[in-house]
């Protein structure tokens, strides 16, 4: 009697969400130009793209990095853009490697330069990789990315992620009505049985510049039924509260797939998931309209101590759970680009 029980004081948001996943973007560059990401009618010869002197540095990204995983973070997830296109980053993935905390360093990358990378990458310490890749028909990617990248470049970088030990690689297949929705079986019946997990995603309404249409998502329910008439499968528990993909696996042992249902099912009741722009600024949530600039006080020489009460209480106040109350009322607001902020 008598003892007082230290109870840990755990940051939670208004809705009690904690904070746990730190999605860092490190350039807002691309060498793709995804129809449903980066238009090339917006984001053409005369975009201005963040100069380098307003990215944060190595050093900055590494120092927030440590003041969130104190905070709960235990997941960090490199993106851009196009992540592999800054430079030095395996420099960058050997700093975050080091974080006491840290249990799962990742990245999620267009696989164009992951043949090249993926020794350097693993040896740096990054776990494991996510790739893009919206279909095995040449002819449709290369409508998609618009810059005519083939698909077995992208291939043989999943393989190279693979034989460098970034597993397990998933694959992550935006589907657009239209589009790209007759590859679905395709895309399943090529990565069954490769030890990669294929993740269907309802093509979102992110930014402003893409033109999205409720009548372009393919709904995942739709994705489901059909891949499961071609090759039966059955749902999979899910590895840990708020994970992002529904998962199912074939019933004939070929490994498991996901569906990322952000339109149709929307999962911000467990989103647990902070988001650093390349400038330094702290998103909330991938549909906020405003970040709070961290950089700021990087440069004007705040302590940890500071910073950490910034990210405290901007945390604290947060309510956001746009998926869930998506309207004609929220379609059309002014939201940061996917490419800005990483997805
Ligand atoms: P894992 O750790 O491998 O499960 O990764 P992940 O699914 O969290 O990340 P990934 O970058 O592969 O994202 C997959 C898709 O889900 C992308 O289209 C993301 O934009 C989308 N996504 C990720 N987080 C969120 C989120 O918080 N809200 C919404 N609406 N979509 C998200
Ligand atoms: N809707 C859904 N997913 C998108 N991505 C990019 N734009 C969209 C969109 N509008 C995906 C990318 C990448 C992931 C981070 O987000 O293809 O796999
Ligand atoms: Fe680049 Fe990825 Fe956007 Fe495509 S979806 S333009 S690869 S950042
Ligand atoms: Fe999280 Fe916002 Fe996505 Fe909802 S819409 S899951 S709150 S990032």
């Amino acid at each position: 009697m008598g003892s007082v029980t230290k109870i840990p004081l755990v940051l939670v948001d208004r809705l009690q969400r904690p904070v746990r996943d730190l999605r860092i973007s490190v350039t807002d560059r691309c060498n793709f130009r995804c129809t449903y990401c980066m238009p090339k009618e917006i984001f053409g010869r005369d975009y201005q793209f963040l100069s380098r002197d307003l990215l944060l540095t190595f050093e900055e990204i590494t120092r927030l990095a440590r003041i969130f995983v104190d905070r709960g973070v235990r997941k960090i997830r490199l993106t851009g853009g196009e992540p592999l296109l800054r430079k030095g980053i395996t420099e960058l993935i050997a700093m975050l490697a080091e974080i006491p905390g840290v249990e799962d360093l990742t990245l999620t990358t267009n696989g164009s330069l992951l043949a090249r990378k993926a020794e350097a990458l693993a040896a740096a310490g990054l776990d494991r990789v996510t790739v893009s890749l919206d279909s095995l028909d040449d002819e449709v990617f290369m409508a998609m990315n618009d810059v005519g990248f083939p698909v077995a470049r992208v291939l043989e970088g999943i393989e190279a992620a693979a034989a460098a030990g970034l597993t397990p690689v998933k694959v992550n297949m935006v589907v657009k009505r239209g589009v790209n929705d007759g590859s679905i079986e395709d895309m399943a019946e090529h990565f069954r049985g490769s030890g990669h997990i294929l993740r269907f995603i309802e093509y979102m309404d992110v930014g402003n510049t893409n033109g999205w249409r409720l009548d372009d998502v393919v709904p995942a329910k739709e994705i489901v039924e059909r891949i499961d008439a071609v090759f039966p499968i059955e749902p999979v528990e899910a590895n840990y509260v708020g994970e992002v993909a529904q998962r199912w696996r074939y019933k004939d042992g070929a490994g498991e797939i996901g569906v990322i249902a952000s339109v149709t099912q929307a999962f911000c009741a467990t989103c647990t998931r902070a988001r650093l722009s390349a400038e330094g600024s702290l998103y909330t949530c991938l549909f906020a309209t405003r970040g709070t600039d961290l950089r700021a006080l990087l440069r004007s020489g705040a302590s940890d101590e500071e910073i950490g009460e910034t990210i405290d209480a901007v945390w604290a106040s947060r309510a956001d759970r746009y998926s869930e109350i998506r309207s004609s009322n929220t379609v059309g607001l002014p939201k940061v680009e996917m490419s800005y902020i990483g997805g």
